[in-house]
């Protein structure tokens, strides 16, 4: 028996990366899983590479986190296919860098909308089927980010945004059985580290390396550290911590 089993969980953006990792983890650990993803075919085919890895239902989906009826439609679509959606992961992210003078309105909106508009859209709109259950888990994706990057002005709003947004949940929802969290991930190896290396021109190897050189664990993050944190914060083990952020950097906050 799996801590998660019974349990239905919808990652955003889980196509690949971190959420992919998270969640082949949560179906792994017992519960069937929606991959909700701007890329439906990848969608498609990470769902089911999950299933056959796992033997736990995995169904992929095409919808834009900024979208509200493709997010409504896709939970309902969700809910009725594998049934109550107990465990959100908002995890669909972009970045568009740059530094303050260069940042265009298109770069600023683009990363808030993705980030912001859509954890309020997955939330609003998964949260009708917690409350009706009196259980739920919703689990976002913030970043060290949040404290401050020199080029990252948009999305480190977005992940600070995250961070206050996720205490409002946990305020509103706590006394329906659900409790809200966010992770704050350092540096993880992903398709989005490998665009943010090649627009600084540096290899990703050579920047891997310089990252963790001044890491205290001195490595990077993979994607399967930040799904265990994901996977702990799904569980009943944490039904008693809601509103806080996890930081999972290897000690570096900066
Ligand atoms: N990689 C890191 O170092 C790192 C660090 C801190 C936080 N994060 C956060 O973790 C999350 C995942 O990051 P990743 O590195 O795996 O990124 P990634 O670029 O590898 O994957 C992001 C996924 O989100 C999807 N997506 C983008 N826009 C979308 C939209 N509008 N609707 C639906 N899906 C959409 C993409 O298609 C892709 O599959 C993001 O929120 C990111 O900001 C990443």
């Amino acid at each position: 028996m799996s801590g998660l089993d019974g349990r239905v969980a919808l990652v955003t953006g889980g196509a690949r990366g971190i959420g992919a990792a998270t969640a082949s983890r949560l179906a792994a650990d017992g519960a069937d899983v929606a991959i909700v993803d701007v890329d439906e075919s990848s969608a498609a085919q990470t769902a089911k590479e999950i299933a056959q890895n796992t033997g736990r239902r995995v169904l992929g989906f095409g919808a834009d986190v900024t979208d509200s009826e493709q997010v409504t439609a896709v939970v309902d679509q969700v809910a009725e296919e594998l049934g109550s959606l107990g465990i959100l992961v908002n995890n669909a992210g972009v970045t568009r860098d740059n530094l303050l003078f260069k940042m265009t309105d298109a770069d600023w909106d683009t990363v808030i909308a993705v980030h912001m508009r859509g954890f309020f859209l997955a939330s609003r709109a998964a949260h009708r089927h917690m409350v009706a259950a009196r259980w739920g888990r919703i689990i976002s994706l913030s970043s060290v980010s949040a404290l401050g990057t020199r080029g990252q002005l948009n999305y480190s709003a977005a992940k600070a945004g995250l961070q206050g947004a996720t205490r409002t949940l946990a305020i509103e929802l706590g006394p329906f059985g659900i409790t809200a969290n966010t992770v704050a991930p350092g540096f993880v190896v992903t398709e989005m580290t490998a665009q943010l290396a090649e627009r600084l021109g540096a290899t990703l190897e050579a920047f891997t390396a310089e990252r963790a050189a001044v890491t205290p664990l001195r490595r990077a993050g993979t994607p399967a550290d930040i799904a265990g944190v994901i996977a702990f914060l799904a569980s009943d083990d944490s039904s008693f911590i809601t509103g806080q952020t996890i930081y999972a950097d290897g000690g570096r906050r900066l």
